[in-house]
């Protein structure tokens, strides 16, 4: 059997077993359709809706349906246009058009006439959009259903993963692509177009914003607003970036320095610790334990370069790691670049505390074998973060003043957790490029 066709098997039984646990026969999945801007005829660039394409490969079909009912072949209601102001988008060719009963529509009340009997028995997911807010359904995004699914969707089928080492092999090429613009002294947004030039990617179709910050920007999380003109010197280049590939994401982070010295061993410290935090995945572990880790071991670079005082441990105990990286170790990745389920406990929608000391870690599961997630500690001159500390003698400032001009590091690599440990899907796409 083709790994999409057991995928699609995959996602019947757990949409079976969501259905029947929340009380429905059968599902009516809306691809969604693009929004307008306020006023304005333009629509915004259109995002389809992740639970669709969890069936199908099909990402450029706005007013498209899949309706399945337990136990039945799915069914696709694939919206073609009557339309000579705009072209079709091409539809990927596939097993999906064998698996699904396909009936093309050019106008969704067809739906609703086809399903007229079907739907009061139905839940609907879909945004709460015109005119499908008003169809006769048992359910609009029953939150019972929506968790079932979500929880479900923390262990990748092997299809789901080979379309992630794609994402991440279209993405290491744009990010090698976005290294060369770097050294060879570009501005951020050139940067930015050798990165979708490499692709051969629109902005639009890239799963979020690049994050592509030179020198002092480096340390704004999500930098996306780009210098036109490059500044007088580059020192360090920080790049978060992205690809989708079938709909399934990449998100991958570099940082880069200019020439040798202080922060070039800064950057290698980072991508140690990263490696470090990486082999100790395996199933049974608690990715909350890896996060604590990796407050432990930045900690420590940030002693061993000098940035404080006080020793390694004192600087963990005393909080101070969080002002230098202050978001979470990572998350769960899949049709959603910060995929869905990190925080539930169970099916029925039972989830985790957060923690006060860790308030933007994105996942609190245990890790288990199929899983998929990023890991991405940083260490960055934050100063809005810093400010609470001001005057605080266990501090270096002069460390962190010479820190400031190059902003901070982040490594990110997404990792599929295997029956004994990892495979690092990130450094396997760098590496299959050289
Ligand atoms: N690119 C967003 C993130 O790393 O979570
Ligand atoms: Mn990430
Ligand atoms: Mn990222």
């Amino acid at each position: 059997m083709s790994q999409y066709v057991d995928h699609l098997q995959v996602v019947q039984k757990r949409f079976d077993e969501a259905l029947e646990a929340n009380g429905f026969d059968s599902v009516l999945i809306y691809a969604g359709h693009p929004r307008y801007a306020f006023l304005d005829d333009n629509p915004y660039s259109y995002r389809v809706n992740p639970m669709f394409k969890y069936w199908i490969p099909v990402t450029e079909s706005p007013k498209s349906f899949i309706f399945y009912r337990r136990g039945e072949t799915p069914r696709v209601f694939l919206y073609q246009a009557r339309d000579f102001w705009h072209a079709q988008p091409q539809l990927p060719p596939g097993e999906w058009q064998e698996k699904c009963d396909v009936t093309l529509i050019d106008n969704i009340d067809q739906v609703r006439a086809a399903l007229t009997d079907e739907l009061p028995h139905a839940a609907l997911i879909s945004e709460p959009l015109e005119p499908l807010d008003r169809w006769n359904v048992k359910a609009l995004n029953p939150q019972g259903l929506i968790d079932h699914l979500h929880y479900q969707r923390a262990n990748k089928t092997a299809w789901e993963m080979a379309n992630m080492r794609k994402a991440n092999l279209l993405a290491a090429r744009g990010h090698e692509a976005a290294k060369a613009a770097f050294f060879a002294g570009k501005s951020e947004l050139e940067i930015s177009h050798a990165y979708y030039g490499a692709m051969k990617f629109r902005e639009s179709q890239a799963p979020y914003n690049s994050i592509i910050g030179l020198n002092e920007h480096a340390a704004v999380l999500h930098y996306d607003v780009y210098e036109t003109e490059a500044p007088a010197e580059h020192r360090s280049f920080l790049i978060d970036a992205g690809a989708y590939y079938n709909g399934y994401c990449a998100d991958i982070t570099r940082t880069y320095a200019a020439k040798p010295g202080f922060f070039a061993e800064l950057v290698e410290a980072v991508d140690r610790a990263e490696q470090e935090i990486i082999a100790l995945i395996k199933p049974g572990v608690q990715y909350y334990d890896l996060h604590v880790e990796t407050h432990r071991k930045i900690a420590a670079i940030l002693h061993e370069f000098g940035f404080f005082k006080v020793d390694a441990n004192t600087i963990y105990e005393r909080g101070y790691t969080s002002a230098f990286f202050p978001h979470g170790l990572g998350h769960y990745i899949g049709l959603q670049v910060h995929d869905v389920g990190g925080y539930l406990k169970n099916p029925k929608g039972e989830s985790f505390e957060r923690d006060a000391r860790h308030p933007f870690l994105r996942l609190r599961r245990e890790v288990e074998e199929g899983n998929v997630f990023t890991i991405e500690p940083g260490l960055y001159v934050v100063d809005q973060l810093l400010e609470a500390f001001d005057g605080n003698e266990d501090f270096n400032w002069q460390r962190v003043a010479e820190l400031r001009p190059f902003g901070g590091v982040r490594i990110e690599d997404s990792v599929i957790v295997t029956k004994d440990g990892s495979e690092n899907i990130t450094r396997d796409a760098f590496a299959a490029l050289n």
